[in-house]
């Protein structure tokens, strides 16, 4: 009677954490990500200029930058995505900026998007 008490807890405890995960996993999360991608009016200050400062600032700006680049403002940025591959080395997976993995799908997106425009200050 024991034995079988401890068996339906341990059954009912496991049974709870693994759908309190269910909601958590990565796939689940990355599609949510995507779905919600919205791709509309991507401008260089509300769209571009933020994602910079969250995910590059901190390396690449200073009297020192990594990588010798400078990312603080339009023009440095924009210059970049011409001579540095900006644009490959966000979306690449073996050697990607930031070096501490590769940003949101959405993230990289909507950087495309703004490339595609033509890279406007805007
Ligand atoms: C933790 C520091 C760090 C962060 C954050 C970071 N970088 Fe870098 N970045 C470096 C270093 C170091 C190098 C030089 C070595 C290399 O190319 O991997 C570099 C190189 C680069 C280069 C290539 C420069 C060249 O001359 O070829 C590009 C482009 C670049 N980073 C873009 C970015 C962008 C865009 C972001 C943000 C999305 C970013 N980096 C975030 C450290 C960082």
């Amino acid at each position: 009677m024991k034995k079988q008490f401890k068996f339906f807890t341990i059954t009912l405890v496991s049974v709870l954490l693994l759908n309190g995960c269910y909601d958590d996993n990565e796939e689940t999360l990355y599609r949510f990500t995507i779905a919600n991608c919205d791709l509309t009016n991507v401008t260089y200050n509300q769209t571009i200029a933020p994602i910079i400062q969250e995910s590059c600032i901190s390396c690449h700006s200073g009297i020192a930058p990594s990588g010798n680049l400078s990312l603080q403002n339009h023009g440095e940025v924009a210059a970049a995505v011409l001579s540095k591959n900006l644009y490959v080395r966000i979306a690449s997976t073996s050697n990607p900026m930031p070096p501490s993995g590769i940003m949101d799908e959405c993230k990289i997106k909507k950087i495309k998007k703004w490339i595609d425009l033509g890279s406007p200050n805007n």
